[in-house]
């Protein structure tokens, strides 16, 4: 072990078979079991898990198809420009624990562990392209009926839901003769690091997050990774594989909000770094969980009228704000998506459980309940409607204009017995989940439909046929 190599682990002894990471107290705790690792593709992100994980004490093997990229690790060089990399490269190659190989064969059957980080860049369409992925995954399964030990191998490349279980998984199974979970291990593990600060991402992870179906991929790893700072959460394949693309969409989409206020702010001589400084101040409704789970369209009195007025002072400055200008249209999808669902059903009573824009409160302005009842009575469909917060007679103002305008006959509508409403609907739409409500709504029979806009416990309502609005 170089000397090098030993400063890089400054507070880490090496056992037999184990990293110790001395505590503050002097307790020693498990750092990770030492494993053989093959990795493929020396790209940000297999280069920087090839130098992390033979510092962390694994024997590494790296594979690529570019042989300038193998003679650069060969020789202690970083074939990526990353802050540290240079330098923790040249320690773990000159501590002898990395080879390269530009064969996956040899590289499979010297290792324990598969972590794949080839490449799966965009194809002219947009769709992903897979080649190298499945070129690894043909070569697998020629390889692995050679194998004695159960092998894992950790999809580390960023996929579409579904690749796994029903390309790769598959592939590997009808080469190798061999049953996934029996024979071998698969499973997910995305990545989150960032170029730029990959060394300390890799080391201070959100969370680590395994896709896998099987206890042995979960342990396996766990034993890799589960000294780094950070919780592991075990979920499904396709989840793993989905959420690496929603944490990717919510970051871009979050980039380019800060970046039309700023244009905004530009135009109407506000300082923007001010402005989003204060945003991200409150944590919560701004940084936090808020709003932020699958439901139903926003509507009210404020979110809509103060979105429409942004933007009418975005056009008046002539500030383009493609992002924000899309959300009413795309609130507007959602919306039209909870009609289609009531109307696939082909049911014509409809139930509607929650009027108004949001549970607890009586305004029915701008809430998309009333769009729905407005369009449902449009075609001709006999909507019969609960909500206790809502009493028509003591609307008053702007609420009762608004509702007036849009649903003339609402009172005719309405009931107070949601037991009455419950018995007598085809199809449920329900909105809130009161006490009362839960109770009628569980009492649902086989014969009705209900489309759940709320999230209601356990994602079920009686006996009736039950759909989620977006689940
Ligand atoms: N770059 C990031 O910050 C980042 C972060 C998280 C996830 N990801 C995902 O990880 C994956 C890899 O990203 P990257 O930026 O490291 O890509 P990259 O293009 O930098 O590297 C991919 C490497 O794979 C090699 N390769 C291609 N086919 C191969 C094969 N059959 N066998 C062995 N090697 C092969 C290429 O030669 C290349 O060196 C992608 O799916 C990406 O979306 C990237």
């Amino acid at each position: 072990m170089s000397l090098q190599l030993d400063a890089l682990r400054v507070s880490k002894q090496y056992t037999r078979d184990v990293w110790l990471d001395e505590s503050a107290d002097g307790d020693v705790a498990p750092v990770a079991a030492q494993r053989s690792i093959s990795i493929f593709g020396l790209g940000y992100v297999g280069a920087v898990s090839l130098a992390c994980l033979a510092r962390d004490g694994h024997e590494v093997y790296g594979v690529d198809i570019d042989p300038t990229k193998l003679e650069l690790v060969r020789q202690g060089r970083s074939p990526i420009i990353e802050e540290g990399m240079q330098e923790l490269m040249r320690a773990v190659v000159n501590g002898g624990g990395v080879t390269v190989t530009d064969s996956m064969r040899e590289a499979i059957l010297a290792t324990d562990v598969s972590f794949v980080c080839v490449g799966t860049p965009p194809k002219s369409n947009g769709n992903q392209d897979l080649t190298a992925l499945l070129r690894f995954a043909e070569e697998l399964g020629h390889v692995l009926p050679e194998k004695s030990t159960r092998h894992l191998i950790v999809i580390r490349s960023t996929v579409k839901p579904g690749t796994i279980d029903e390309l790769l998984k598959p592939t590997i199974e009808k080469i190798s003769g061999l049953k996934a979970g029996v024979d071998f291990s698969i499973c997910f593990q995305p990545e989150f690091l960032r170029e730029g600060t990959s060394i300390s991402d890799y080391d201070n992870p959100p969370f680590t997050i395994v896709g896998a179906d099987d206890d042995f991929a979960m342990e396996e790893l766990r034993s890799i990774f589960g000294h780094l700072p950070c919780e592991m959460i075990r979920t499904s394949v396709r989840t793993a594989e989905m959420l690496k693309y929603a944490c990717n969409a919510f970051h871009a989409v979050k980039v380019t909000f800060a970046n039309e206020i700023g244009r905004l702010c530009q135009s109407a001589n506000v300082d923007p770094h001010e402005v989003m400084k204060l945003v991200c101040m409150d944590r919560q409704l701004n940084i936090s969980p808020a709003y932020l789970r699958p439901g139903f369209a926003f509507g009210g009195s404020c979110l809509p009228k103060d979105l429409k007025a942004m933007l009418y002072l975005a056009k008046t400055n002539d500030v383009e704000l493609p992002m924000l200008a899309n959300v009413m249209p795309s609130n507007r999808t959602h919306i039209d998506h909870a009609i289609t669902q009531v109307l696939e059903t082909g049911k014509r009573k409809v139930g509607i459980v929650g009027l108004s824009f949001k549970a607890g409160t009586d305004d029915l302005r701008e809430s998309p309940l009333v769009a729905m009842v407005e369009y449902f009575i449009g075609k001709g469909l006999d909507v019969c409607i609960y909500d206790p917060s809502v009493n028509i007679a003591r609307l008053v103002g702007a609420n009762r204009r608004f509702i007036e305008e849009s649903i003339p006959h609402i009172a005719s509508l309405m009931t107070t017995d949601v037991n009455a409403l419950v018995e007598r609907s085809e199809v449920l739409v329900v909105a809130m989940k009161s006490p009362e409500v839960l109770e009628a709504v569980a009492k649902a029979r086989a014969d009705q439909s209900v489309l759940d806009l709320a999230q209601l416990p356990d994602r079920r309502a009686g006996d009736a046929e039950y759909r989620g609005v977006c689940w």
